[in-house]
């Protein structure tokens, strides 16, 4: 209010002040004009009288002498004129016998200097001008006649000029001190009050009211950054208040601020660099955009967060055809792209090195040897040397990285870097080189098929730590090495030396970003039915299964299950849908290839059997599906389904568990996934046998609640407490402890 009253008498005053300076000066300019033509026409008038010469003759009769005045007064419009003769006599009316009297010095003055007076008086408080011209005349006697005329009009003209003004200020300053207070009120108290409502909102966390009401344009960068920081309070406050919980529970719960803190502690300022083959974002090309995608595989969603939470480098093949576009001159980049935590860094391959070591080596030879999934290895001498060329590729570039650091921590990750680790040691033997294998290692027979199993074993044990899903691959793995190569293993402490190094074998069981917020957090779960309305289906019951489309991940055994179900179970036809999630992977293998046509084609023949108007029971989505789109799945379906023939540990069951935040629904797992050592509770299953699978389904859906319960809290407290954090921390922990 007292602003309002400031701003109002400031405006009056400054408008004041600018009307007052325009009418003082249009004044002087309209009073000098209107006085110039007034004296100018008093002028003329008087010229024109001078020369009436009969009035001069000073023997006029003073009553012929009035009437010639008269006669002139009107037809000049004068108030009066005064003739003044030469021998001091002057002849006058009434009105202006005393004026003339007192002007007699004036007129002495004009005749002595030949020059004709103006000057303004006031008579009677009229405003009169008088103008006194000498005139000679043909005898040169000297005369004058002075003239009264009626000034008061100019004075009229600049007193309407002052009103108007006066009335024009008025106007003005009231409209806007008016206009003023409106676009205080709603250009200034109105967004004000919205901002002070923001910050209130922000400060109680409310994030959701803060989104609710999205704000005009000029406000929305000030509202984004207010949601931004009641987003980063709020997970501050979220994550002390969880780090209070974890002080009192003293359990060893592990979280991304935990994580930074200790990697922070184990680091000690060395540098680390993570080592993958497949790249955490891939930029690719979409019409004339570019659009960055998470590639599928459990390997990057494991790896991701950790990367998040300590930041460092992350090497990898890039791949996706606008990777180069978008890397800086050191083929860097920033990420995630939306929040930059780290640094990508990728490596190009050549079609040839992508044809043998992606393809050839790594996923028709060690993929197929490590799985024993029924698929035959294929092992060629070319794709051999390949492997060889790309390992040494990013041995390089792991190295050139390295150049002034004294012992920095490599980590290197997966079946496609085998020979790295001893590449790295042999060129920088401090460095700390652990290499962690995300698929399973099988029994040393069948990895003995493999022609240069001895070289990836030597490989291999250049690390500091060898990291295995489960035990049992450490066992695997120690006894290939206890077959093939000359050295020590040590069943005690699961290490093996050789030539004067030591390896360390220790399984770390992988798992996903879920701590104990998250496992508190309610959010809203999808209708089962809204999930499968877009796709013209309409069912009940929904079973949901997310895999890549690989001859491990048994998709045709689990498509076989569903039919089984549905045949023991004829009630669920036209009640339960299926949803598979495949993304297409490796196509331009055969063996992937015809996965991708067998599952298509077992979909359909099953689909075909079952159908019904608006009903069927598998709907196979075969595409990339982002986190984002497949969480909705996760959360709506009834039970999710993980079938794999051999898997080193599987996440999907983990991100399953994760989305459950009521504690519902059911996990059906393959004892042959990693994940079933740890996730006990769900409802086991051997793939191959199709009618315990069958059966599995059933169960699944006919679960009572408190069983779905009591099982899915069980399920997620593991993951809570065996976390991606976590197992960064433990394995980071045993890799510092290792000395040389
Ligand atoms: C498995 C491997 C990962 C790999 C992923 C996807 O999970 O352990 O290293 O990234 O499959 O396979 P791709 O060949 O597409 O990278």
């Amino acid at each position: 209010m007292r602003l309002n009253i400031a701003l109002i008498l400031s405006i009056i005053i400054a408008v004041g002040l600018v009307t007052f300076g325009f009418t003082f000066y249009q004044i002087s300019s309209e009073r000098a004009k209107l006085n110039g033509e007034h004296e100018k026409r008093t002028t003329e008038i008087a010229e024109r009288i001078a020369n009436i010469s009969s009035i001069f003759n000073r023997h006029n009769h003073q009553v012929d002498f009035m009437h010639l005045v008269d006669s002139i007064n009107s037809r000049y419009n004068l108030l009066d004129i005064a003739i003044y003769y030469s021998n001091d006599s002057i002849v006058t009316s009434d009105f202006s016998r005393d004026i003339t009297n007192l002007s007699l010095d004036y007129v002495s003055q004009s005749i002595a200097s030949d020059t004709s007076i103006g000057n303004y008086i006031s008579v009677n408080g009229k405003e009169v001008y008088q103008y006194i011209k000498p005139v000679k005349t043909v005898n040169f006697t000297s005369h004058a006649i002075i003239l009264y005329t009626d000034a008061e009009y100019i004075d009229s003209i600049v007193n309407n000029i002052w009103f108007r003004n006066f009335i024009r200020w008025f106007i003005q300053a009231l409209l806007v001190s008016l206009v003023t207070v409106i676009v205080i009120r709603w250009g200034f108290y109105s967004p004000v009050n919205k901002i002070v409502d923001w910050v209130k909102a922000a400060r109680f966390g409310n994030i959701d009211q803060l989104k609710l009401h999205p704000p005009a344009e000029f406000l929305a960068p000030l509202h984004k950054e207010i949601v931004n920081i009641a987003k980063a309070m709020h997970e501050a406050k979220a994550t002390a208040l969880e780090e209070a919980q974890l002080r009192t529970n003293a359990e060893a719960i592990w979280t991304s601020e935990r994580l930074t803190v200790e990697m922070k502690n184990l680091l000690q300022s060395k540098k680390m660099i993570v080592v993958s083959n497949r790249e955490p974002y891939m930029h690719i090309h979409e019409g004339k955009q570019i659009k960055c995608l998470v590639p599928a595989s459990g390997m990057i969603t494991a790896m991701e967060p950790i990367l998040k939470a300590s930041g460092g480098l992350w090497i990898a093949s890039g791949t996706g055809d606008a990777d180069k576009e978008t890397v800086d001159k050191n083929d860097m980049v920033q990420v995630p792209p939306e929040e930059p935590k780290y640094t990508l860094k990728r490596l190009w391959l050549t079609k040839e090195e992508e044809d043998h070591f992606y393809y050839g080596f790594s996923n028709e030879g060690l993929w197929p040897l490590c799985h024993i999934a029924h698929t035959r290895p294929t092992f060629r001498a070319e794709d051999w040397k390949y492997y060889k060329k790309v390992n040494e590729n990013f041995a390089k570039a792991v190295l050139a990285e390295l150049t002034d650091e004294e012992q920095p921590f490599i980590l290197i990750q997966d079946y496609h870097f085998a020979l790295l680790p001893e590449m790295i040691k042999k060129e920088k033997p401090n460095a700390k080189v652990a290499i962690f294998w995300h698929i399973p290692w099988p029994n040393p027979e069948s990895f003995g098929i493999c022609p240069w199993q001895r070289e990836i074993l030597q490989g291999m044990l250049g690390a500091d730590l060898i990291g295995f899903h489960t035990q049992y691959h450490c066992n695997h793995f120690l006894e290939t090495v206890n077959n093939t190569l000359e050295s020590r293993v040590k069943w005690d402490d699961f290490s093996v030396k050789m030539g004067g190094h030591t390896s360390f074998v220790k399984p770390f069981p992988i798992s996903i970003a879920f701590t104990q917020r998250d496992y508190e957090n309610s959010i809203p779960k999808t209708k089962s039915a809204q999930l499968l309305e877009e796709h013209g289906i309409t069912a009940q019951y929904i079973g949901i299964g997310v895999d890549r489309i690989d001859y491990t991940k048994g998709i045709i055994e689990k498509f076989l299950a569903i039919e089984r179900f549905l045949e023991k179970n004829p009630s669920y036809v036209g009640k339960f849908t299926f949803v598979q999630i495949g993304a297409p992977s490796r196509t331009l293998l055969k063996d992937y290839s015809d996965m991708v046509s067998s599952v298509e084609k077992e979909a359909n023949r099953i689909n075909w059997r079952f159908k019904l108007k608006n009903w069927k029971p598998i709907l196979l989505l075969k595409r990339h599906h982002s986190h984002e789109e497949i969480a909705p799945y996760y959360s709506g379906a009834d039970f999710c389904m993980v079938s794999s023939l051999h898997d080193g540990m599987n996440l999907v069951a983990k991100e399953f568990i994760a989305s459950r935040n009521n504690n519902d629904g059911a996990l059906i797992l393959s004892r042959f996934a990693g994940a079933s050592q740890e996730l006990q509770e769900a409802i086991i299953v051997n793939p191959y046998d199709i009618e315990k699978s069958a059966d599995a389904i059933k169960q699944a859906l006919e679960m009572t609640k408190e069983e779905q319960q009591l099982r899915m809290k069980h399920m997620r407290q593991v993951i809570v407490k065996y976390n991606i954090f976590s197992w960064a921390a433990s394995l980071l922990r045993t890799l510092v402890s290792i000395h040389d």
